[in-house]
């Protein structure tokens, strides 16, 4: 799977959460778990493993049922969140890129039989995937229900940089990212939650940076640049949490 038609995918996706529940063919699993192995992480340092289960292994809150799952397990330490949207949104676009349906599953988690913790790593986050009689693409962005570029962004003549980066997924379709700076450094932020929301969405927020964070680095692939990634901590606009730097150079 190349760069380009996964940044195609980023303007067609969907979540899907009606699953036909015949197993996908072994040649297509093998393939996935090939792909899966060359993923690249936000941050080299966080040992993690990629899991995969079928439906009899996944407790979910939700009904939602699918033939496979593909878990994050991984080290808890530093941004292991963000890690965690950055590795599996190139699984969810690989899907996608590939004609299968797939849904992002803050809500479910493995069943009691599946251990806990894996070779030390411990289970983070899963998307449902497989075969849907539904269409599972959009047309085209207007079909995208997100928040206008002005609402998540204050950088100056980015727009065609930060557009994919809009049309991210991210739970219950929160859109926590906001974009300051300018086109060569820009400042990545989370909006703050109010306490009650804060146990769950502190966390779902965080992976959805993540995935915000690698539809960065696929945009500016596609317009030729390289995007990097710092974390020390910075200064945020009002009502946001400073979450990463981002630095885009030329190629
Ligand atoms: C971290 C994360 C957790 C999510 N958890 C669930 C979930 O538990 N159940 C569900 O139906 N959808 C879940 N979603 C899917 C979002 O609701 C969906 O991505 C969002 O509404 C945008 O819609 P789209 O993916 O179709 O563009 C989750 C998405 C993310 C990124």
């Amino acid at each position: 799977m190349k760069n380009p038609q996964l940044y195609n995918a980023i303007f067609h996706r969907k979540s899907i959460r009606k699953y036909n529940m015949t197993p996908l063919p072994a040649d297509t699993l093998g393939k996935l778990q090939e792909y899966a192995s060359s993923t690249k992480p936000l941050d080299e340092s966080i040992r993690y493993e990629f899991v995969y289960l079928g439906s009899a292994d996944v407790k979910n809150l939700l009904p939602i049922k699918a033939p496979h799952y593909i878990c994050l397990y991984s080290q808890i330490k530093g941004n292991y969140l963000m890690n965690a949207g950055f590795l599996l949104q190139q699984i969810d676009l690989y899907l996608s890129a590939n004609n299968l349906a797939s849904c992002w599953l803050g809500m479910a988690k493995p069943s009691k039989e599946v251990p806990k913790q894996i070779n030390g790593l411990e289970f983070v986050i899963m998307l449902a995937f497989g075969n849907t009689t539904e269409p599972i693409y959009r047309a085209n962005t207007s079909e995208f229900m997100r928040k206008s570029l002005s609402e998540i962004s204050s950088v100056a003549d980015a727009d065609s940089m930060l557009e994919p980066v809009r049309l991210a997924p991210s739970s219950s379709n929160t859109q926590p990212w906001f974009f300051s700076g300018d086109g060569d450094v820009m400042t990545v932020s989370r909006k703050k939650l109010n306490l009650l929301k804060a146990p769950f969405y502190g966390k779902m927020n965080q992976i959805d940076i993540g995935i915000a964070l690698f539809h960065l680095w696929l945009s500016g692939n596609h317009q030729g640049k390289v995007v990097s990634y710092s974390f020390d901590k910075d200064a945020a606009p009002n009502g946001y949490e400073f979450m990463a730097k981002a630095t885009i150079s030329m190629n």
